[in-house]
């Protein structure tokens, strides 16, 4: 029977613990979101609101076609000069996700022959994006740009290193700086996913490249979401002009895709502006995930330092990890749970993600439920 190979799939996923379910929220939820990636709060700003509205308004529903075609509106462009800016590189492409953004990056510049050095712990967009390029994929130890070095060293041709700067999984961040030294050494470019660092690290949120004094290096790549800290959607690739032009030109995820919704490109840009005039956004998120973390350590749970404002906090395995999310919704707080395949070393964690807008007796109350819950 066609597709009867899916009920042995499923299963086996059942035996396993690992089925995963959607769940609708309600527009308006009782619970405490400490699962969503609205890091700063943004999503339902006014100012993010009408911003999208004014510009579904003006531009339309949709973007009306491929970007190359007639979806490349006004709009855009003003979104990507304000993103460039705001990150200090030279130029900026929006992509419809981030997921997009990522793939044009890796596969636009990892021609045939060359390397990609992939970490261990990369997001599932830029491991996507080595499976689709032409180049050969090398994967190395998480976070550690001795094994990177070693890897170009012996290509010795065209390369690139890949990593996302806050991994999603722990929330912690990459060695940045020895990573753009391993690759200046060889002549290789280093792509970063810049997803978990918009917004919440570097001067006023411009990101973790800006951070570690990368921004507008003509040999780094960054691509970002803005569905985390610009409250929107879409995604964007940030870096020398050169390459920006190269995407227009190689990029199929640029090419053969319709372009971004007016309505989403008028929430980031809203979102930009209020993070430009409201940088302190940055800095509180990043003592919100701190605070998140002292307070469940002392709880005596074992929870991972945070570099941003991801918090994870380990499960002893798939089943309690997926019991222990249910329990906390049952309290009312939502967290997210990560498990195997989402994880590549098979920990499963609680994944809590702290908001710029949280309280004190917020952040009291999650860390409160999640010890109470705990399996
Ligand atoms: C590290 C990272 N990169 C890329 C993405 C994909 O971005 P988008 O949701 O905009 O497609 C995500 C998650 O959404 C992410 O966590």
């Amino acid at each position: 029977m066609a597709f009867g190979w899916i009920d042995e799939q499923a299963r086996l996923r059942r035996r396993a613990g690992l089925v995963r379910t959607l769940r609708p929220r309600p527009a308006v939820s009782p619970l405490l979101d400490l699962a969503s990636n609205d890091y700063l709060g943004l999503a339902r700003h006014p100012e993010v609101t009408e911003g999208a509205a004014r510009a579904a308004r003006l531009w339309g529903g949709g973007s009306t076609g491929s970007r190359l075609v007639t979806g490349s509106t006004e709009l855009h462009a003003e979104l990507e000069r304000e993103l460039a800016d705001f990150c200090g590189v030279e130029a900026a492409l929006v992509f419809s996700s981030g997921y997009a953004a990522n793939l044009a990056a890796v596969t636009a510049l990892a021609p045939h022959g060359s390397l990609i050095v992939s970490d261990a712990g990369n997001h599932a967009s830029l491991i996507d994006g080595c499976r689709l390029a032409r180049g050969t994929t090398q994967v190395v130890a998480h976070a550690e740009p001795e094994a990177v070095r070693k890897a170009l060293h012996t290509h010795g041709g065209t390369a690139i290193t890949v990593s996302d700067t806050v991994f999603s999984v722990d929330g912690d961040a990459a060695p940045l700086a020895a990573l753009a030294e391993a690759c200046r050494e060889h002549g290789a470019g280093l792509v970063v996913d810049d997803a978990h660092g918009l917004g919440v690290l570097g001067d006023g949120g411009r990101g973790a490249p800006h951070a570690a004094g990368l921004a507008g290096a003509d040999d780094v790549v960054v691509t970002v979401t803005l569905s985390k800290s610009l409250g929107s959607q879409g995604g964007a690739v940030l870096g020398p002009a050169r390459v920006i032009d190269h995407l227009v030109n190689a990029a199929r995820t640029f090419i053969f895709d319709t372009g971004l919704a007016p309505a989403a490109a008028g929430a980031a840009l809203s979102a930009l502006r209020l993070l430009r005039r409201e940088p302190e956004r940055a800095a509180r998120v990043r003592a919100v995930a701190g605070e998140l973390h002292a307070r469940l350590t002392a709880a005596g749970l074992e929870a991972v330092r945070p570099d941003a404002a991801v918090v994870s906090v380990r499960a002893p395995s798939p089943e309690d990890a997926v019991r222990w999310a249910a329990g906390c919704r049952a309290a009312g707080l939502a967290v997210g749970c990560f498990r195997p395949p989402s994880v590549p070393d098979g920990i499963s964690r609680l994944r809590l993600t702290a908001r710029a807008d949280l309280t004190a007796e917020q952040i009291e109350r999650a860390v409160r439920l999640i010890g109470e819950t705990r399996p």
